[in-house]
């Protein structure tokens, strides 16, 4: 999200950063087996992954591992970006606005307890404490581009499983058309909430077809960890055909609507970050081209830029969403 002009923001990527994967060549390989249908070699790779999720681990945090998920279009074939540029080159407002601030600042934040509350037009509503979202469904990894509004973008291993499994769970009624969520807003431990750049509680809000589409997933992890605070621990959202900044951090309600819910970009600046936020080329911030990305551990400034993709590349799983929408109005 651009409150100031970041000209320089993508510097952050230093090219010494950028560290060989020949961990995630081996795990496309497998891919590649897999999708080749080659029974006998994928029995041997899957009983390689527990070597191979030692080694995926950066180390830092508690491992979380998760199962290469089945979901189509789930696991793109892109080199994942660095561990250390995924998770120190981060927006999250209520740790402060540069890039660097939430790698920085969010160590204050307790994710213990935690749980998630999910209301509203449900049959069933609920509070879910950590443990039982853990539980709830198993772990997948899934690895996803994520396009950020200020045009980069990270390809990042998750780990979680899809929010419809969730959603399922609480039953939702036949009027529930929309899916709030709301974030943590604890001024004790995030000083960017002093901050009025938003209307805290951040919160984001999906139709509830893109709520329950497979793809869109509810992250506990990253990388075979879990989540480091700066990328929205103890869990998050990643809708990976929509901007990043969808994917709201650190979730403390679900709510079930029959009305569009108000969104803080929204509220923040309405011309600029429409509901919808799909991924587009075609339509331009009203400051700035969104035809090309930078992706994130790519030579730094002076790498050559990416064609944005129409859907953030996901137009094939989610395009059949949006027929018959003009989404030039409905960004
Ligand atoms: N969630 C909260 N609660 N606060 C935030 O400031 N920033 C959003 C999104 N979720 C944000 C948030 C934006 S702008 C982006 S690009 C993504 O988180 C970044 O996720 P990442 O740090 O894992 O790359």
């Amino acid at each position: 999200m651009l409150i100031r002009t970041d000209r320089d923001g993508f510097s952050h990527a230093r090219s010494s950063e950028i560290t060989p994967q020949p961990v995630y060549e081996e795990r496309r390989q497998w891919l590649r087996t897999v999708a080749a249908g080659a029974a006998g070699g994928t029995l041997a790779a899957w009983a390689g992954r527990d070597a191979l999720a030692a080694v995926q681990r950066p180390g830092k945090l508690a491992a979380l591992a998760g199962q290469p998920s089945q979901v189509a279009g789930a696991n793109t074939m892109e080199t994942p970006t660095a561990y250390a540029d995924a998770s120190q080159y981060n927006n999250y407002y209520e740790f402060g606005l540069d890039k660097a601030d939430p790698a920085r600042n969010a160590h204050t934040l307790k994710t213990t307890p935690w749980s998630i509350k999910v209301e509203g037009l449900v049959a069933k509503p609920a509070t879910f404490d950590l443990q039982e979202l853990l539980q709830l469904s198993a772990q997948e990894e899934r690895i996803y581009r994520l396009r950020c509004v200020e045009g980069w973008s990270m390809v990042i291993p998750w780990v979680g499983y899809s929010l419809a499994q969730l959603l399922r769970r609480v039953q939702p009624l036949g009027s529930a058309k929309y899916v709030e969520f709301v974030t943590l807003a604890d001024p004790k431990m995030m000083p960017g909430l002093r901050s009025r750049v938003l209307d805290w509680p951040y919160t984001e809000g999906l139709r509830l077809d893109e709520a329950m589409h497979p793809l869109t997933l509810l992250a506990f992890g990253m990388y075979g960890e879990v989540l480091p605070a700066q990328n929205g621990a103890p869990v998050r959202l990643v809708v990976p055909w929509k901007y990043g900044f969808k994917s709201a951090k650190s979730i403390v309600a679900i709510r079930l609507t029959d009305k569009q819910p108000a969104t803080a970009w929204n509220k923040a600046a309405r011309n600029e970050y429409g509901f919808y936020s799909n991924v587009n080329p075609d339509v331009p911030h009203p400051r700035w081209s969104q035809s090309s990305e930078r992706r994130i551990g790519e030579g730094g400034l002076f790498a050559k830029k990416r064609k944005t993709l129409m859907f953030n590349g996901y137009g094939e799983q989610v395009g059949q969403l949006y027929a018959g929408m003009d989404l030039k109005q409905q960004f």
